[in-house]
């Protein structure tokens, strides 16, 4: 299974799919957490500051500048470590004491980073806060700023980003693995049902799906293909049966009127030329209505896959040289010539109807035969490559358009140009027919100039070159 195909499977889709959402679940659920805790903890932090600052302030309104300078000065050198930041300063904004030298005045918080703090003395930098968070407020005969860490914020935050790591690696290894499991099973079963599609596409008209033990959509679907096929089969069967009674019926009319012409032609031999005449003709487009039937009833026959029964071991090798045997003198007498490129070495068998793999070639090399000039070179070409095996009847002459190389498929349908000739439009839809009997593809090319048809089949599986 290729890259592109797997991402096309229903299994690695659910698997994706899966995946993705646990992941965008759990992303959601982890940033709310980090947005609630992280507000929480900010919280938090405001409240201790607040509560430091309301000792200062108090301090400061009941003892003086003085002593609140004091109390200061006590606080910040009693740890050096400690991430509280604190600065008085006069009216005019000088520093009076605490551990940083001066900082502007704002409204409300704010968080500065620790680098762009001026510490008095030389200061080790805390190792998991990033900024102090603080503000400012009057006290008396001056300002007072009072900041703490964010040491305590980023630590939790750290952590719920490790954690959110971790729970969506394994929400989605487990999403992943899970819809696999899921997916896979339903994969299995839609696979079944494209091969039974595939080999009653191959005519094989007779297979189904089997029904599984669980009561679910899949398996509806699986009923109404099944019935789908069922009437496809009886649809088929009685236009085979039509086809096959319109030919039965109309055969022994037909023949009748042949004997009857026949007679008349042998016994009457003195009626005039324009009768007798006349009675040729009729004779000649009554073989010609046989042939038709008898081509229809053919296809018929090869596309119903019946003859599949029978298959065997065939060489194309020697069907191949068989055909060219027969045609050449055929060949010969409008002065064209086949030329054989028969691979010699290379295992050609496949496995089919001999006959049936005859009519085909046939019908190819004559029509190269038939519709191409005289002086006109014909190659048949016979080729291996791994497991295929390739055929190519090429001519040099007219060739037909690209536009018309779907069309001279279909059973009747003949080019304007080739009206004259003798034919009824059912060699190349006889010829598809048996190709798609022995699972092989059939098409026509620009030979340029002329028509290249390439038939290729699969070499019997169990042998190799
Ligand atoms: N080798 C060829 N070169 C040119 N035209 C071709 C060739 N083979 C087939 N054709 C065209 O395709 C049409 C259909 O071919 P076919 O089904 O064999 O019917 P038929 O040969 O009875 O006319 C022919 O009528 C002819 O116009
Ligand atoms: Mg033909």
């Amino acid at each position: 299974m290729t890259a592109h195909r797997l991402t096309r499977r229903t299994a690695f889709r659910v698997a994706a799919a899966f995946a993705g959402l646990f992941s965008l679940t759990m992303s959601s659920i982890f940033a709310i957490l980090y947005l609630v805790i992280s507000n929480d903890l900010t919280a938090t932090l405001k409240d201790q500051i607040d509560d430091l600052r309301e000792t200062f302030v108090e301090v400061g309104a009941t003892s003086g500048r003085n002593a609140l300078s004091t109390m200061v000065t006590r606080h910040t050198s009693a740890n050096p470590f400690d991430e509280n930041i604190i600065l008085l300063t006069d009216m005019d904004g000088n520093y009076v004491a605490g551990n940083i030298l001066a900082i502007p005045r704002f409204r409300s918080w704010r968080a500065i980073p620790w680098p762009d703090l001026p510490f008095v003395r030389t200061w080790t930098m805390p190792t998991s806060s990033t900024a102090a968070l603080g503000s400012w407020t009057n006290v008396k005969d001056g300002h007072l700023f009072v900041a703490g860490g964010n040491g305590d914020i980023n630590d939790v935050q750290a952590i719920l980003l490790d954690g959110l790591g971790w729970a969506v690696g394994l929400t989605a290894f487990s999403a992943v693995l899970g819809g696999l499991v899921l997916g896979l099973s339903a994969q299995r079963r839609v696979d079944a049902m494209e091969n039974v599609l595939n080999s009653f596409a191959h005519g094989n008209l007779s297979v189904r799906i089997r029904k599984s033990a669980s009561n679910d959509d899949l398996n509806h679907v699986a009923e109404l293909i099944n019935s789908t096929l069922d009437r496809l089969q009886t649809l088929i069967g009685s236009v085979k049966q039509v086809t096959t009674d319109i030919a039965h019926d109309l055969r022994t009319p037909i023949s009748r009127i042949r004997q009857k012409l026949e007679l008349a032609q042998q016994s009457q031999s003195d009626y005039p030329a324009p009768y007798r005449a006349a009675i040729e003709t009729a004779l000649d487009d009554i073989d010609q209505v046989v042939e038709t039937f008898e081509a229809l009833l053919r296809i018929a026959e090869v596309s119903s896959g019946a003859r599949k029964a029978r298959f065997v071991d065939v060489d194309l090798k020697l069907v191949l040289s068989h055909v060219i045997e027969a045609l050449e003198p055929v060949a010969e007498d409008r002065e064209q010539r086949l030329v054989s490129q028969l691979d010699g070495k290379s295992n050609t068998v496949i496995s089919g109807d001999r006959q049936l793999l005859n009519q085909l070639f046939v019908n190819l090399v004559e029509n190269a035969i038939r519709h191409c000039p005289s002086g006109s070179r014909i190659t048949i070409a016979l080729s291996r490559t791994g497991d295929a095996i390739t055929v190519h009847v090429a001519d040099n002459g007219p060739g037909i358009p690209a536009g018309e190389r779907d069309n001279v498929l279909r059973p009747l349908y003949r080019l304007e140009k080739s009206r004259t000739t003798p034919g009824s439009g059912l060699g190349l839809s006889l010829a598809a027919a048996i190709t798609d009997l022995h699972q092989g593809t059939l098409s026509l090319h620009d030979n340029a100039p002329g028509l290249d048809v390439c038939v290729r089949f699969n070499a019997k599986p169990d042998d190799s070159v």
